[in-house]
């Protein structure tokens, strides 16, 4: 039974990845006539990877004519294994692909996925989950596209600022003047994690606010294990929570849920996210999430096909990252209220 499956994983694959060849259905074996891009992803069923996902899809069905050539875009999925991604990395290099991105299960672990790569040749784009420098020196041959942490961060300070300083008698409920918060976190050592968590209390205090931490700890990026702290925390403080500040917006939909469905909340708190997935925006249209940061997955997304399909047909990647000695392509980001909430809907 277990050789039968096997065998089904095998011919689900092999399917798979035949749906996915875009463009010309005559593929040929000459490599020249075709581009392969492989693809792995730390967890597919992640709302912000799915995007950018998509959105690579999408940019793919668009352009991928403006080519003479086949273009093969392979996801893969980790599946949150460092085991199954090193797999996949092995199996994209066996089969020749041109470029590999990876969206790395491990950060940390990124030195012996840019080894085989290098020894094979084959340049590597890694996105979202950013090697160490260390690694990302290894060899002038890979890249990292992601967003600018920092500023997400001190964009959520600027929605928490301007919300508190609209009606702070509401949300001083203990009249103090400081801001009591909680602050659910994204997986521990991610670099958005600990850039966002970091940043936005620091732009606050440098903006003259006072805060008070009650409670911080990690969800995983994950809006069950949000929803799950949140329950406890407003146990613990019951409405004593004036802010709640969220590495990401799936986690703070999960607080939301927690506020909505507790008889001990009387005056809701203010709660920032970062994403601007769907959810988030309709969430802040009802005025339950007071904001998000965009992070714009179709920009990451963009650059990632430019630079690997620059790589793949040998042109500079100068109008991409800037310069060609340059490797990193971090785009902005942009915030959402109820203030201009319509004007982004209607883009
Ligand atoms: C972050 C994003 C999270 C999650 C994470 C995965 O940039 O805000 O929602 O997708 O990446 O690495
Ligand atoms: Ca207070």
């Amino acid at each position: 039974m277990k050789k039968g499956s096997k065998i089904f994983n095998v011919l689900g694959l092999m399917l798979m990845s035949t749906l996915i060849v875009s463009c010309n259905e005559n593929i040929s074996n000459n490599k020249n006539d075709e581009i392969k891009i492989g693809i792995t992803l730390y967890r597919q069923d992640d709302t912000f990877i799915s995007s950018i996902s998509s959105n690579l899809e999408e940019i793919s069905k668009e352009n991928g004519d403006n080519f003479n050539k086949n273009i093969v875009l392979e996801f893969v999925d980790a599946k949150a294994s460092t085991i199954n991604q090193g797999n996949q990395v092995d199996k994209f290099i066996k089969q020749d692909y041109d470029v590999i991105c990876v969206n790395l299960v491990d950060r940390t672990a990124a030195a012996t996925i840019i080894d085989k790569a290098k020894s094979a040749n084959i340049p590597v784009i890694f996105f979202n989950r950013e090697p160490v420098e260390e690694d990302m020196n290894r060899w002038d041959k890979i890249y990292y596209v992601g967003a600018q942490a920092e500023q997400s961060a001190r964009l959520q300070a600027d929605i928490v600022a301007e919300e508190w300083l609209s009606n702070k008698n509401y949300y001083d409920k203990n009249k103090d003047g400081k801001i009591q918060y909680v602050m659910i976190e994204g997986e521990p050592g991610h670099q958005d994690t600990l850039i966002r968590t970091e940043y936005c209390i620091k732009a606050l205090n440098e903006m003259g606010f006072q805060l008070e931490k009650l409670a911080d700890d990690t969800a995983n990026w994950q809006s069950d294990q949000a929803n799950s702290k949140m329950n406890q925390w407003i146990k613990e403080f019951g409405d004593d929570i004036e802010v709640v500040f969220s590495n990401n917006d799936v986690m703070a939909l999960g607080a939301i849920y927690a506020i909505n469905s507790n008889s001990n909340i009387i005056r809701k708190p203010i709660v920032v996210g970062v994403d601007g997935i769907k959810e988030a925006i309709e969430s802040i249209k009802i005025r339950d999430m007071t904001g998000t940061v965009i992070s714009d997955a179709n920009a990451q997304a963009q650059a990632i096909w430019d630079i690997a399909i620059n790589l793949a047909n040998g042109i500079s990647l100068e109008d991409v990252i800037g310069s060609e000695r340059e490797k990193y392509k971090k785009i902005p980001h942009t915030k959402v209220t109820i203030d201009n909430i319509n004007e982004l809907s209607n883009e």
